[in-house]
């Protein structure tokens, strides 16, 4: 297969909406990213602004009240919304996996984990296992995901599982079909603070020590900071700033970026966040231009007729914002 620049992913254009009883929800619009071959790039946030929605978009698992409206997805050269169903199953056993927020989603809750998790490994073998053969490799996934008793965990219903157990049991589940990029969507947010720090540990020995590519969502972004090589910023539905992880935190330039840097708790000092003044604006209207240009401090005429053009502000690090405007342009 043909790999472009060594990009494992790359999303083009993407532009998907919700259908809702109030009319059309205008999510998604020129969402652009890319992934390279063993690389781990972070997508920062607030809550609402899409990034569920375009790893949905890349597993091909949208609701079916969601529209695609645009763009192409190419994995591994190959673009995804347009290979079929069973093409693209085999990439979900056998290439990429999610994690989900919460660890319950991905468990059916009737079935103990043994038969869940069997399932998975004996779909993602290229060759027939025997039984034998399928108990080894789920304690053997269960081991890497940091379970002790993996041979108890097989005999468990997940409501027996502590959230954090559970989303171990999920990594270790990935960890069969994750061969090549691992989409871990806020893998720690329902967790307490000092399981989710375990967790992205784990996370992040798993993908180094197997050289995966990976998709990191996190609002915790002193996490974020100390795993990714690369971070976009999201905000309602538009990919606002990219960059190399240490820019974005030295040289945050967008006015959202540097309100959403900001807004995290300091570790010194007992200064308490505030949040970003305002709220996402609705989907149903979105502004024309700069979506951010409702709540953004410096807000031009401009922002609020044109949405900005990517500028690429130093090395690498690309910002869409008309502040940042080139001369003649
Ligand atoms: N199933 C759905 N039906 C209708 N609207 C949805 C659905 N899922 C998400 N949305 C809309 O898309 C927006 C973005 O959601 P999401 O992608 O989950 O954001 P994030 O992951 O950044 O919190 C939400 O604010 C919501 O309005
Ligand atoms: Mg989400």
């Amino acid at each position: 297969m043909v790999m472009e620049n060594g990009k494992i992913l790359e999303v083009k254009d993407l532009a998907v909406s919700y259908k809702v009883y109030e009319g059309i929800l205008k999510v998604l619009r020129n969402v652009s990213f890319y992934v390279l071959k063993g690389e781990k790039i972070g997508i920062i946030g607030e809550s609402g602004c899409g990034k569920t929605t375009s790893m949905k978009s890349i597993m091909r698992i949208l609701p079916t009240n969601a529209l695609l409206e645009g763009g192409e997805i190419y994995y591994k050269g190959k673009n995804i919304l347009k290979i079929s169903k069973k093409e693209m199953t085999y990439l979900r056993r056998h290439s990429i996996s999610m994690i989900f927020q919460d660890p319950s989603t991905a468990l059916n809750p009737v079935f103990k984990i043994g038969p869940q998790i069997y399932d998975i490994v004996k779909y993602s073998s290229d060759r027939r296992l025997t039984k034998s053969e399928i108990h080894e490799l789920a304690i053997s996934y269960l081991k890497q995901a940091a379970l002790p008793e993996p041979e108890r965990i097989l005999d468990s219903y997940p409501f027996q599982l502590s959230g954090g157990m559970k989303q171990r049991v999920n990594i270790a589940m990935s960890l069969a079909s994750a061969n090549d990029l691992l989409i871990a969507d806020e893998p720690g947010t329902s967790l307490d603070v000092t399981i989710e720090d375990q967790i992205m540990r784990l996370l992040k020995s798993i993908v180094e020590e197997k050289h995966l590519s990976i998709i990191l969502i996190s609002h915790a972004l002193g996490t974020v900071r100390g795993f990714v090589d690369r971070i976009y910023v999201m905000y309602a539905g538009t990919i606002v700033e990219y960059g190399p992880t240490k820019s974005i935190f030295s040289n945050p330039l967008h006015p959202y970026t540097r309100l959403l840097i900001e807004s995290v708790p300091k570790l010194m000092g007992k200064k308490i966040p505030e949040g970003i003044p305002g709220v996402v604006p609705s989907y149903l209207n979105p502004p024309l231009g700069c979506r951010f240009s409702t709540r953004c401090p410096f807000k031009m005429d401009i922002c609020e007729r044109e949405m900005p053009q990517v500028y690429e502000a130093e090395d690498g690090h690309f910002v869409a914002c008309h502040l940042f405007r080139k001369e003649g342009s």
